[in-house]
């Protein structure tokens, strides 16, 4: 997921020029698109573009993997740690994790307010409540979420560690590892896991 976008801009532009180039079509590797469209020079941010051993596997396998890899990655995921908020209380508060999931804003190339809370972006893929028209559909929607599956301890630690690290569960995942990558705090995922279980959420109404 890291690098899908610009991974396509850098492919567009070369394929673009070299189109002119008389039959001499090259077609850029992955690795060779990124490096030449993404230009910063950034430290923290040229970091995101190198790929750990789950990422490298998946990009190998186009996302696809067969069972036994997929399987490895999800053996490979599910030993890495998951950090759970302090006082262990997993469910928190879901108007905050509403507020989360709406928000697609986060992790920009030279932001200059860095104290402003990182979002989820959980409705660019997922349906999570029916008033809402605007929601993306690479997930599943998670209406009805906590109404079908209730909240036993077993369903609000699987939506958590899910939330935390998708790849434990299911390799090769479009949805980002967002405990595991550092893109929301164990207290954010909490109050997402409210989103989803509470009975009061819009996504069980
Ligand atoms: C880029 C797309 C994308 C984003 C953003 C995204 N997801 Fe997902 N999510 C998916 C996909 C694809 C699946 C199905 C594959 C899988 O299980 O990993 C999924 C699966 C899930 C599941 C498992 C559903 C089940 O039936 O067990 C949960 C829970 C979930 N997402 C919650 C969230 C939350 C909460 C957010 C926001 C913090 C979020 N997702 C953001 C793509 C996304």
């Amino acid at each position: 997921m890291k690098y899908t976008a610009a991974a396509f801009t850098g492919v567009a532009l070369l394929v673009g020029c070299a189109s002119i180039d008389d039959g001499q079509r090259h077609f850029p590797t992955a690795d060779e698109a990124i490096a030449t469209s993404w230009k910063t020079t950034d430290p923290a941010w040229r970091q995101r573009l190198v790929q750990d051993d789950t990422q490298k596997l998946c990009s190998q396998v186009r996302d696809r993997p067969d069972k036994a890899t997929a399987e490895r990655i999800e053996k490979m995921n599910q030993t890495m740690k998951v950090v759970y908020p302090e006082g262990g209380k997993l469910v928190g508060d879901w108007k905050r994790g509403e507020a989360i999931a709406q928000s697609g804003y986060g992790l920009r190339v030279g932001d200059t307010t860095p104290n402003r809370a990182i979002g989820g972006n959980c409705y660019a893929c997922h349906q999570l409540q029916a008033k809402e028209l605007s929601y993306g559909t690479l997930g599943p929607s998670l209406l009805g979420y906590g109404k079908l599956r209730g909240r036993s301890d077993a369903i609000v630690k699987y939506t958590y560690d899910k939330i935390w690290n998708a790849q434990a569960f299911s390799a090769c995942s479009n949805m980002p590892r967002f405990g595991h990558n550092g893109i929301l705090t164990p207290a954010q995922i909490a109050d997402l896991v409210a989103l989803l279980v509470d009975p009061a959420s819009p996504v069980n109404q």
